[in-house]
């Protein structure tokens, strides 16, 4: 067993952060023989409300949980962190559109972005969560230039892993028969969730196009793509409180990943500092596939894109900048 890794998880009172803590201190994340010390940051009025938390993360009785510290303050929080969980945020409401968010949230990533900056490692690997995540990621990575910028992340797996759910459902397999879906963009009603590179397994060695698999290529291309799109609107719509158990699972596949590689040929989403591949802006977080191996992510190249496709990648890609304007002149003012 080697020594205990340093995990900063903000929110760290909240919904989200309740499914993913345990996630975490269970060994999902860094793996069976990897010990953690979970750093717990929370607001000073949600102190208390910590305090539960703490008390059930110890009485879950989980060998890999070395310590935990909560705390109001992010000096103590990203103190020599190896990975961060930036969940902590205002979170959507009914009603609510992600751009309300934008000028209360971005401030917090600023204030974030220099404490990673000072205090936490710098191979620190940076999940944003909040939203808007992506515009999240990028401001934390300007406040914090002594960490590199492929460090910083934001969260769009939930995008795709609901997007393998409806193919797997529709095709009647079992989820984990499905691979190679995945999300262009912004995590928000613009993003792309694409299936025309996505596959079917059906059987040892063979597998099909999820075209071939659902019988229903319309289908793909419109009812599937709007499904997932408003997917986090209609739990809202349903609980009254946005998605939390299946963010904190995507949250946990996207640092497991990160941290342990992708299988040869399976690609992931993650919004990531774009570098302009697929005529995406630069220098926005953008949502790519990635493959993954020893802890680097690099983007896959040359798959086709057909017009379709390439025009809601425009689109969301102008959301993406947009939302970047917007954020630097809140920050600015
Ligand atoms: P929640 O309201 O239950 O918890 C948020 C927690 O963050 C609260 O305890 C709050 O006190 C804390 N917080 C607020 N400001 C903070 C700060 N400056 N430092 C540390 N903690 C702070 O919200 P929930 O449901 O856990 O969601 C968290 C965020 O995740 C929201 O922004 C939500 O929109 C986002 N989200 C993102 C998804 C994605 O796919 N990227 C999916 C689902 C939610």
């Amino acid at each position: 067993m080697s020594e205990p890794i340093r995990v900063v998880v903000t929110g760290a009172a909240g919904q989200i952060a309740y499914s993913l803590l345990y996630m975490i201190a269970k060994g999902d994340v860094f793996g069976p023989d990897q010990a953690v010390i979970l750093h717990l940051l929370d607001i000073p009025p949600m102190m208390e409300v910590l305090q539960g938390v703490v008390m059930e993360l110890a009485d879950c009785a989980l060998p890999l949980l070395r310590g935990v510290v909560p705390t109001a303050d992010p000096a103590e929080a990203f103190k020599d962190v190896s990975a961060a969980f930036l969940v902590g945020a205002m979170p959507r409401k009914q009603g609510m559109e992600r751009k309300d968010l934008l000028s209360a949230n971005v401030k917090i990533f600023k204030v974030q972005g220099e404490a990673l900056n000072e205090y936490a490692k710098k191979d620190v690997k940076v999940l944003v969560v909040g939203n808007p995540a992506n515009t999240n990621a990028l401001v934390c990575s300007k406040y914090a230039p002594s960490i590199p910028r492929e460090n910083f992340t934001a969260m769009t797996r939930l995008d795709q892993n609901r997007a393998q759910a409806q193919i797997a459902a529709k095709a009647g397999v079992p989820v984990n028969q499905v691979y190679n879906v995945f999300i262009w963009g912004n995590h928000s009603s613009t993003q792309v969730p694409d299936a025309s590179h996505a596959k079917v397994i059906t059987g040892p060695n063979t597998a099909i196009s999820a075209a071939d698999a659902v019988k229903n290529e319309a289908w793909l291309l419109a009812e599937f793509i709007a499904t997932v799109q408003k997917r986090g609107a209609a739990v809202i719509a349903a609980r009254k409180m946005s998605s939390a158990m299946s963010a904190a699972k995507a949250a946990a596949d996207h640092m497991r990943d990160w941290f342990r590689g992708t299988e040869p040929g399976k690609y992931v989403s993650m919004g990531v500092v774009s570098d302009g591949s697929y005529g995406a802006p630069k220098d926005v977080v953008f949502s790519f596939p990635v493959e993954i191996k020893n802890g680097k992510w690099s983007i896959v190249q040359g798959l086709p894109i057909n017009d379709f496709y390439q025009q809601l990648l425009t689109a969301t890609g102008k959301e993406l900048e947009e939302e970047k304007a917007e954020a630097f002149s809140v920050i600015n003012s």
